[in-house]
C-alpha cells in the first residue's frame, strides 16, 4: 500500500476517534522507528507506555515466535502452562495474593471496580453493608469504558456519553483532607495512579500515599493503584508502588507488560482474593498463551537486577539535560516525573513544540495541553538522549525565540 492509500483507508473506514499524526510505520528496534519512506525517527513515547523494552525486543519475539507454533489461544475454562507460569511469577514479584488477567488498562481497572463493589456490598453480620463509592482523583485517568470513565472523573472524556455511572467522588490529588471529608458510610476504596500520566506527569507525595495506606487500614477501604503506565519498570522500581514502602490492595497494569501485545492485569492481595467467585468476572482472551509468554519474556527482562541500574542511571542522565532546559529557556515551568517517566511543563502550548521534534526526527508526546512527556524504552542509551536532547534543545531555542 502506498502512503495515499493507507491515509484514504483510514478516512473512509475507521472511526476517527483519534487525533492522528500523518506518519505511517513499518518496523521498529529498540528506540528506532522507520515510517513508510524509511526515515528514522527515535521513539521518546513508544506505543503510550508499551515499549518500555523497546520495539520489537529479541525476547519477547522468540517467545512469541514458540508459542505460536504450539498453541495460540485456549478459554480460561482449562489450564495452560504460559498462564500459571505468569501468576506464579507476578505474585512472587509483587505480594501474595492473587491475579485476574484481561486485555487492557481500562478492562483492568473494571476489574478493580467491580471487585471494590463487591468487597463493599459483602454481608457483615447478616447485614449488606452497602458500600460502593470509589474515592478518586482530579486530573485522573483510568480508561475509557463507562466505569473507568467516571473513575477518571474529567469532564472533557465524559462529554456526551453521560449520565456516568454513579458511585465516584473525584478529589483533589495529593491533599490528604480532601479523601478524608471525602470518605462516609458508602466508600468502598481508593483509587490511585501514583504518577498521573494523563493528567500531566503528576507525582504523588510521599506522605500522601501512606496517609492513604493508613486510611484505608482505619476504614476497611481498598486501596487501587493503577501502574497501567508506573508498571513494569518505568519509574525505576519494577512497579512504582515500592517506591512508596506501601502495598496496594488491587494493582492494576496493562501497557507495557505484554512487550507490544495487549494485556490487562490485577494483582488482588490474599485478603480479598476470594472476592470475585466464579462466574463473577471474566475475559475471553484474558491471559491467554501468547501473551502470558510474552509477559513472561519481559519480566525475565525487567527484573534483572543491571537493567534496574540502567533504569535509574539513565534518569538521572535524563533529568539531568532536562534540569539544564529549564536553566536555559524560561518557557520550561517545572520539569517533574520519576524514573524514565519524565514531564516538561512549558508556559505555551505543546503541541507546536510535538510537531517540530517530530520533524527532527523526534517521537514524543504533549498531555494536558502544556506538559510535554517523555518516556523512552528503558534500554534507552546514554547516546540516544543525548541525541533527543540537541533536537529538543534546538526546538525550545525556536519557541523560546518566538514568545
Ligand atoms: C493510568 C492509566 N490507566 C488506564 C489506562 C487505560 O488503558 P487502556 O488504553 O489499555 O485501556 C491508561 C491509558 O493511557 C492509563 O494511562
Amino acid at each position: 500500500m502506498k502512503l495515499e492509500q493507507v491515509f484514504a483507508s483510514y478516512k473512509e473506514n475507521i472511526l476517527p476517534t483519534y487525533t492522528k499524526t500523518p506518519l505511517v510505520f513499518t518496523k521498529g528496534k529498540g528506540s528506532r522507528i522507520w515510517d513508510i519512506n524509511n526515515k528514522e525517527y527515535l521513539d521518546f513515547f513508544p506505543g503510550w507506555g508499551v515499549g518500555n523494552l523497546g520495539h520489537c525486543h529479541p525476547k519477547v519475539m522468540q517467545a512469541v515466535r514458540d508459542q505460536v507454533s504450539k498453541l495460540i489461544f485456549i478459554p480460561n475454562n482449562y489450564y495452560h502452562i504460559p498462564q500459571a507460569k505468569l501468576a506464579a511469577e507476578m505474585i512472587r514479584l509483587t505480594y501474595p495474593g492473587k491475579v485476574f488477567f484481561c486485555n487492557s488498562g481500562a478492562e483492568a481497572n473494571e476489574g478493580a471496580i467491580k471487585l471494590t463493589r463487591k468487597y463493599g456490598s459483602s454481608t457483615s453480620l447478616g447485614v449488606n453493608q452497602g458500600r460502593y463509592e470509589i474515592i478518586t482523583f482530579e486530573n485522573a485517568f483510568h480508561g475509557r469504558t463507562l466505569a473507568t470513565l467516571a473513575a477518571t472523573g474529567q469532564k472533557k472524556y465524559q462529554n456526551g456519553f453521560e449520565p456516568m455511572p454513579e458511585g465516584f467522588k473525584s478529589v483533589k490529588f495529593n491533599d490528604i483532607e480532601a479523601v478524608k471529608a471525602a470518605v462516609n458510610a458508602k466508600t468502598a476504596g481508593i483509587m490511585l495512579e501514583l504518577i498521573q500520566g494523563e493528567g500531566g506527569v503528576n507525582v504523588a507525595g510521599k506522605e500522601f500515599v501512606l496517609s492513604l495506606r493508613k486510611l484505608c487500614d482505619e476504614k476497611n477501604l481498598l486501596l487501587i493503584v493503577d501502574e497501567v503506565q508506573t508498571g513494569v519498570g518505568r519509574t525505576g522500581k519494577l512497579f512504582c508502588f515500592e517506591n512508596y514502602g506501601v502495598q496496594p490492595d488491587i494493582m492494576t497494569l496493562a501497557k507495557a507488560l505484554g512487550g507490544g501485545l495487549p494485556i490487562g492485569m490485577m494483582v488482588v492481595r490474599k485478603s480479598i482474593s476470594e472476592t470475585l467467585g466464579p462466574g463473577t468476572h471474566a475475559s475471553t482472551f484474558g491471559g491467554g498463551p501468547v501473551i502470558a509468554r510474552a509477559a513472561l519474556a519481559v519480566l525475565e527482562e525487567a527484573k534483572k537486577k543491571k537493567f534496574m541500574v540502567h533504569v535509574c542511571l539513565m534518569s538521572e542522565h535524563l533529568f539531568t539535560c532536562l534540569e539544564q532546559l529549564k536553566a536555559k529557556y524560561g518557557i520550561i515551568q517545572q520539569i517533574r516525573g520519576m524514573g524514565l517517566m519524565a514531564g516538561m511543563e512549558l508556559s505555551i502550548e505543546g503541541k507546536p513544540i510535538v510537531e517540530e521534534c517530530i520533524k527532527q526526527g523526534l517521537l514524543i508526546n504533549c498531555t494536558h495541553d502544556k506538559v510535554l512527556r517523555l518516556m523512552p524504552a528503558l534500554n534507552i542509551t546514554k547516546g540516544q538522549i543525548n541525541k533527543a536532547m540537541v533536537i529538543l534543545d534546538n526546538v525550545l531555542a525556536k519557541a523560546q525565540g518566538a514568545v
